[in-house]
Parts: structure tokens; C-alpha cells; sequence
């Protein structure tokens, strides 16, 4: 049966880099490996210059009726001047929140190739592989209420609320428990318990939950120490779960850790299994055009949606054998660039992972 892709490019660079991940799931489809029907959506900046919403009603009910959704990237300083309910981020979050979202699964894995283009010593993040789950729906990012007021005195007062319910901590924990009982069974719980209550109560539920699966050994960071930790020894790690402003920050410092932002993938989850698949990094106006953005977090992103919406995990690692081919061969795009290597660009990254595709031997 043919599943549904809602294609999101967004702003910046997300129309760049998209273009090659549906040129993956084109060649894909062509050999016969998915059944795909892609259809294509706007949200976040060119959602708002096209409709005035950065998430308009059609996107949403297209993301709810689809299989999964494969996004780009969305913002810019174009839009900065807009007053935050119309600003391209409100597209992700309202995409996130409308969808129940509430798993990303953020993994940083080093391809032994690139451990060169790290800024850490090699011998610090060769073979890294860890599991960063962020909880997405939840936390500072959502919590009411929020806002500035004008104080009677003239001076203006900001406020944001971290909240968090123990079923919401829950949930969260256990995904991050159901991922190490297929890793190595180790689970960092990052917090900052010893200053805000709301964390002290999700590390009591994760306590909690981790006792279901006595498998598990949990241990729990206070989040300043992690920071610290994921760049001196970030090996330690196998599966990090957090709340949702942590994961943003943890996540984009562990993405350094292997070489590029440009390499990461994500996943975002909801209860019935439907996900969102997007880079992690943004939309960075800076390149946006040039043809100089790195593909391969998008690219694996769709091999995260094959394997987590589309059930096709002998795909999926195609995928991921195709982008490490292509390391291997010494393609690299500014961003991951070393000496002796052949820098490309987006689209001749893209045509490399296609032509790397090539089926495993023995399976049709
Ligand atoms: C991310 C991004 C988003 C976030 C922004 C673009 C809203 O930084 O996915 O990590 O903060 O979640
Ligand atoms: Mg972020």
C-alpha cells in the first residue's frame, strides 16, 4: 500500500536540502524499494509570505492525514520583526504540538571518516553513538502562561513557565527506556533538580519508570554538568533523555561533537507512531541559495522515517551505507570539509548518495 509523505521544505536552505532527500526517495521508489505518494506543503516563513499564517489550517490537517512528514527547515532574519505568533517557528512548534510529537529522538553518531572534522580530539569522539530523546511538547517551550506585560510602573515583565506533568515525564522516560533496551541499556536522565522543582519531580518519575525495567541502569546529571560532560568525555553516554529546552541546547552541542550540525538527524514521534523527520540544524539564511548546504542530515532523516513510519529498516540502512559510501569516497561539503578531501555541493552530494544506493547482494 503506497504511504503519504508530506514534504515540507520551509525557509533557508530547507528547499535545497530537500531536493536531495526526494531525490533518494525517487530513486527508491523507482527500483521498486517503497511505495511512496509525496505531496508538498508550506509552512514557516514561505507559509506566512504566501498566506499569512506560518501554519496554515491546510498544512496541519495534510501533516495529520499523512504517513509522515520530511521538513526542511524554517526561519530567517526576514521574518525576525514579526510579532512570535507568526514567526516561522510557530509553524515547527504548532506541526510538533498539533501532531503530538512529544518523542525527537536526536541521534549523534560520528562516522569514523569525518572524526577529522570535529573541533574535539579524535580520540575523544571516535565511535560516539549516543541517543539524545528530547521531549517535545512539553516544558518551557509550551507552558502558560507566557508572555510581556507592561508593569503599572512602565517597565515591561517576561515570563515563561516550565511545566511538566508527571504522565508527560512518563511517557518520555519510557520511550528513552523501549531505545536502550535495544542499545546498551543506559540511560542518562539530564535535569536541573537541584535548583527547579519541576525537574526534581522528573527525576523522581524517571526514577520511577527505570524501575520497570530493571535491565536499565539509570543514572541522572544536572544539566550544567552534561553541557560539560558531552565535550569532555561524550563517550560516556548511550541514551540522554530531557526536557524539551535542555534537549534544543544538549542536542546542538552534540551535533558538534561529530564534525557538522549538517550530519544530524531527528525523529519526532507521537503515541500512534506517526512521525516527523526533520535535520536538526536550521535554516541557515547565510548559505541559503548557494547550493553549499549539506544534505545528509535531511537524507538521514529519511532514513530514520524509513525506519521508524514506513517499516522498511533493510531500506533505512541502505540509506545510512549510501551516505557513509559516500564519506568514504571523499566527497564533502564545506561544513564537513578537510584537507585532501573534494568539496561538492548540495545537489552533487545528493546525486553521490543515489548513486551509492546500490541494493545489498542478495536481496532484490
Ligand atoms: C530545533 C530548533 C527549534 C527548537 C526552533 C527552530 C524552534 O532549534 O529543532 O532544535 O528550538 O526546537
Ligand atoms: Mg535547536
Amino acid at each position: 500500500m503506497s504511504k503519504e509523505i508530506l514534504v515540507l521544505a520551509g525557509d533557508g536552505i530547507g528547499p535545497e536540502i530537500l531536493a536531495e532527500a526526494v531525490k533518494v526517495l525517487e530513486a527508491l521508489q523507482a527500483e521498486g524499494a517503497v511505495t511512496l505518494t509525496l505531496r508538498e506543503g508550506l509552512v514557516g516563513g514561505a507559509a506566512y509570505d504566501a498566506l499569512g499564517d506560518p501554519l496554515p489550517e491546510e498544512t496541519l490537517t495534510a501533516a495529520k492525514a499523512a504517513d509522515a512528514v520530511l521538513l526542511g527547515a524554517v526561519g530567517g532574519p526576514k521574518w525576525e520583526p514579526l510579532h512570535i505568533s507568526k514567526r516561522p517557528e510557530k509553524g515547527l512548534l504548532g506541526l510538533r504540538a498539533g501532531l503530538g510529537l512529544f518523542a525527537n529522538l536526536r541521534p549523534a553518531i560520528l562516522y569514523p571518516q569525518l572524526a577529522d572534522a570535529s573541533t574535539l580530539k579524535p580520540e575523544v569522539v571516535s565511535g560516539l553513538d549516543i541517543m539524545i530523546v528530547r521531549e517535545l511538547t512539553g516544558g518551557i517551550y509550551f507552558g502558560q502562561p507566557r508572555g510581556v506585560e507592561t508593569l503599572p510602573s512602565g517597565e515591561r515583565r517576561g515570563v515563561n513557565t516550565l511545566v511538566y506533568t508527571e504522565s508527560e515525564v512518563e511517557r518520555i522516560c519510557r520511550v528513552a527506556c523501549d531505545i536502550a533496551m535495544k542499545r546498551g541499556k543506559r540511560v542518562c536522565s539530564v535535569d536541573k533538580a537541584n535548583v527547579l522543582e519541576c525537574t526534581e519531580m522528573w527525576r523522581e518519575v524517571a526514577t520511577r519508570v527505570a524501575t520497570q525495567y530493571p535491565e536499565i541502569t539509570l543514572s541522572h546529571m544536572y544539566v550544567d554538568n552534561a553541557a560539560m560532560q558531552l565535550v569532555r568525555a561524550p563517550k560516556q553516554f548511550d541514551v540522554l533523555v530531557t526536557t524539551n529546552m535542555f534537549g534544543d541546547i544538549l542536542s546542538d552541542c552534540a551535533a558538534m561533537l561529530t564534525g557538522s550540525i549538517g550530519m544530524l538527524p531527528s525523529a519526532s514521534l507521537n503515541a500512534a507512531g506517526q512521525g516527523m523527520y526533520e535535520p536538526i540544524h536550521g535554516s541557515a539564511p547565510d548559505i541559503a541559495g548557494k547550493g553549499a548546504a549539506n544534505p545528509l542530515a535531511t537524507i538521514l532523516s529519511v532514513a530514520m522515517m524509513l525506519r521508524y513510519s514506513l517499516d522498511a529498516p533493510a531500506v533505512a540502512e541502505r540509506v545510512e551505507a549510501a551516505v557513509s559510501r559516500v564519506l568514504e569516497q571523499g566527497l564533502r561539503t564545506a561544513d564537513i570539509m578537510s584537507p585532501g578531501m573534494r568539496q561538492v555541493g548540495t545537489a552533487e552530494m545528493g546525486d553521490a548518495v543515489v548513486a551509492a544506493l546500490a541494493p545489498v547482494q542478495g536481496r532484490a
